[in-house]
């Protein structure tokens, strides 16, 4: 089996290899192919991602990612953007379920899945830049819509058989068309659902987090939606995802590059750590994951924790302290 690690860039480089250490403690065997990929790389070269980059990502299949800083440079393409349409990462798995031993701003209890549609909408690529006005194309297509119902669905089969479509169909038409096809996709999966304006889910989402189960909705709803769920699920340090298509999948923790805290060795590894956790499972190795599962429950549950979940510990001291944990319970 072989992985391409791309760190990417600030605290991308500094939890990835924490994260790594906690899937060597699996003693699972791996092969690992790290590629230079991102901001850094394009500063250097002039390219974030070059096509051979591209084509060794697909030979492996799989890719544990870090960060990726994205300057608000028009000259700038998203790395990310664009390795979720060429690998056509279409379905972005985002679950939120508070960890019992974190400490949380809404004391209360949920466990939720953000599906989000992840190749296309206000993130289409299709732009223009005038020098008085800019336009960005929201694409929306069946296929895309379908596609990503049906994935939504067949998580919610696995889980409470119901799903919440949320949009902003009210004013936009090409939310018309993704509602419709939605409901249309969980009619034939016999799937009940429910709508949600993106605007009151924003809302809802804070106040009454248990009411949801699975969420689906659209590229840019998604990734806004899934801050907000960071936040009351503990905070960006935290959380993992999952992008995957049919043929490929990149895992990778929810927050970005934050260059705020980078270099201090004081990010929070778990959202990364996580990220394997799910990838493991993407694998078929439930058991392993199952034992990073319980090694980051225990761990925090010592007080084990970076500041930003008002530890001292460094990335470093929390993957390390996880990582003896899962050899552990693997010899039990
Ligand atoms: P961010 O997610 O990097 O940081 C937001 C806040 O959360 C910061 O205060 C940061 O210190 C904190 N934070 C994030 N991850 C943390 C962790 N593991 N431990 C402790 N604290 C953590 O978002 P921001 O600042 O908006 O973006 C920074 C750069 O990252 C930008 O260039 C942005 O484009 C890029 N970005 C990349 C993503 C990716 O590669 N998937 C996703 C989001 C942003
Ligand atoms: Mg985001």
């Amino acid at each position: 089996m072989k992985l391409a690690i791309v760190p990417g860039d600030g605290i991308g480089k500094e939890v990835i290899p924490a994260a790594l250490s906690v899937l060597d403690a699996t003693g699972l065997d791996i092969e690992k192919i790290p590629l230079e990929i991102g901001y850094g790389k394009w500063e250097r070269t002039g390219s974030a991602i070059t096509d051979e980059d591209i084509s060794i990502i697909k030979e492996c299949g799989c890719v544990l990612f870090g960060a990726i800083t994205t300057p608000p440079d028009p000259n700038y393409k998203s790395v990310l953007v664009r390795l979720r349409k060429e690998l056509d990462l279409y379905a972005n798995i985002r679950p939120f379920s508070p960890l019992t031993t974190v400490k949380l701003p809404c004391a209360k209890k949920f466990d939720f899945v953000i599906v989000r549609e992840n190749t296309e909408g206000m993130y289409s690529g299709v732009e223009e830049l005038q020098e008085n006005a800019a336009y960005t194309t929201r694409v929306i297509t069946r296929r895309g819509s379908e596609r990503i119902a049906e994935r939504a669905c067949a998580l919610a089969k696995t889980r409470k058989n119901r799903v919440t479509i949320v949009h902003k169909a009210n004013v936009l038409k090409s939310d018309t068309f993704f509602r419709d096809i939605c409901i249309e996709v969980a009619k034939r999966n016999g799937i009940s659902y429910n709508e949600m304006l993106v605007d009151s889910m924003a809302y809802d989402l804070i106040l009454r987090p248990e009411r949801y189960d699975v969420i689906v909705t659209t590229n840019l709803f998604g990734d806004i939606l899934s801050d907000e769920a960071a936040a009351i699920a503990g905070g960006l340090g935290l959380c993992p995802s999952a992008n995957t298509g049919d043929r490929y999948a990149l895992f990778e923790p929810i927050h970005g590059s934050a260059p705020d805290i980078a270099g201090k060795g004081i990010a929070n590894p778990i959202a990364a750590i996580l990220s394997v956790k799910m990838m493991l499972e993407w694998m078929g190795r439930t058991e392993e994951a199952g034992c990073i599962g319980r090694a980051v429950d225990s761990v925090l549950r010592q007080g084990t924790a970076t500041p930003d979940l008002g530890g001292s510990q460094s990335t470093a001291e929390v993957s390390g302290a996880v990582a003896k944990l899962v050899k552990r319970i693997q010899k039990r």
